[in-house]
């Protein structure tokens, strides 16, 4: 690759950005990695609120991530005009964000790709949200770990094939 060439962009978007963006991001990258592919992408999560600006992953989707040996790290911010520039995929957890992101980039980027993630998720049926896991219990935790998991599997194929990767 050439330094010129521009890195695959890549954002997850949730509400708060601690509990599901900061998550895919982390099995994103860690599956890109495993793909020797890391060096092609510029991964990254953002929340539609700035409510938890700054803050750690919620330590619930640390501990469920930690135990299948996915470290995950980032601190949260709000999401930005600019990342409908900087990124080709804006990956959204649920409608609510979609709708938000939707209303940013119908004044910056009329043509920026914001798509459900679980449309990736070859399990998802009809339903393709990722449920907020904020006011639920530790389950809720886990079942969003599998449906991002899956779907980003899903991404990671979507974007080899439309970039021959
Ligand atoms: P996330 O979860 O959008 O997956 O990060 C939430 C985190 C915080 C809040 C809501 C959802 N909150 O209301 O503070």
């Amino acid at each position: 690759m050439s330094g010129t060439d521009r890195r695959i962009g890549v954002l997850f978007v949730c509400l708060g950005n601690i509990c599901r963006s900061p998550l895919a991001e982390g099995v994103f990258r860690q599956l890109v990695e495993s793909e020797q592919l890391s060096d092609r992408f510029d991964i990254d999560s953002a929340g539609t609120s700035g409510y938890h600006e700054g803050d750690s992953p919620d330590p619930r989707t640390v501990a469920v991530a930690l135990r299948r040996g996915l470290r995950v790290d980032h601190a949260a911010r709000q999401l930005r005009e600019e990342d409908l520039d900087r990124f080709e995929y804006i990956l959204v957890m649920d409608a609510s964000n979609l709708a938000k992101v939707e209303r940013l980039a119908e004044r910056a980027r009329p043509d920026a790709e914001i798509m459900l993630l679980r449309a990736f998720d070859p399990e998802a049926g009809t339903d393709l949200e990722v449920p907020d896991p904020y006011f639920g219990g530790a389950e809720g935790f886990e079942e969003v770990h599998d449906m991002v998991e899956r779907a980003c599997r899903g991404v990671l194929e979507h974007i080899r094939s439309e970039y021959a990767l």
